[in-house]
């Protein structure tokens, strides 16, 4: 059975203290209410990750993610940072292919396909991201993007690889916005990407895939979310950081 995942996205928001207090709210709360198959995965900015790392050992739903690394293995890239050194915190996931991430920052397909390849070897966990913007979505092109996002970014990767990734479709029209895709929206497009692994890799490789929805997911519209036949939970961000609304979130699983 497939994994189930509620992750935090907490992006750059919170100083290291006010970082640590939301964190130690939120493992207690959460860590009973994720049960077996699920987990809980906190993406803290790069400053939390060891101390919040320590902290998840002691709590076996819940691990702790960064939020982007750098392609390349080491060397002379000021102000980055790199795979290893991510997991060297302890920290388990790292998010890559955010549509932020892409908008303001440049990452393209062949990038993140670097990117993937750099954090599977140093034994991190990709939390994937792919999704349409507003305009492609009216232009009728969501499928097409969808489709090159996985075909160009992950795809390249053998079916072992492949298996450790988690991947995440968030609407870049939902994220932040207040706006969220409908059940059916995210449906469509859940069981579109799962087909897609199918035909790529097998149906038991795409029937073990991990796909979380992103995009103003909240207390009151998770559980119609997570209800879905191929939605594996959530990839939360201005929720993640109210320790209530996103422990009511990891709740709505049951
Ligand atoms: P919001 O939940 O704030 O819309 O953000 C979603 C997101 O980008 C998570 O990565």
């Amino acid at each position: 059975m497939r994994k189930k995942i509620v992750a935090g996205n907490w992006k750059m928001n919170l100083d290291y203290s006010e970082g640590l207090a939301l964190f130690s709210e939120v493992v207690n709360m959460v860590n009973d209410e994720a049960t077996g198959n699920q987990q809980v995965v906190v993406c803290s900015p790069f400053i939390h990750l060891h101390s919040l790392a320590a902290l998840a050992k002691g709590y076996s739903n819940v691990a702790i993610g960064a939020q982007n690394a750098h392609q390349a293995e080491s060397g002379a890239y000021t102000g980055e940072i790199s795979a290893k050194q991510v997991k060297s915190t302890g920290a388990e996931y790292v998010i890559l292919g955010h549509s932020e991430r892409r908008q303001y920052f440049g990452e393209n397909n062949e990038l993140l396909a670097t990117k993937t390849d750099t954090a599977l070897k140093n034994g991190l966990k990709p939390i994937f991201c792919i999704g349409e913007t507003l305009q492609e979505r009216e232009a009728e092109k969501h499928f097409n993007i969808i489709k090159s996002q996985l075909v160009e970014g992950v795809f390249h990767l053998d079916a072992d690889a492949f298996g450790t990734l988690v991947l995440a479709y968030e609407p870049v029209w939902a994220i932040g916005t207040g706006v969220t895709a409908t059940s059916d929206q995210a449906q469509e497009i859940h069981a579109f990407i799962r087909k897609e692994i199918a035909a790529k890799y097998s149906q038991a490789v795409a029937d073990a895939t991990t796909i979380l929805y992103g995009g103003s997911c909240n207390p009151k519209n998770a559980a119609e979310l997570f209800g879905c036949a191929d939605i594996d939970g959530g990839l939360i961000g201005g929720a993640s950081l109210k320790s209530r609304d996103f422990t009511d979130i990891v709740k709505a699983f049951n």
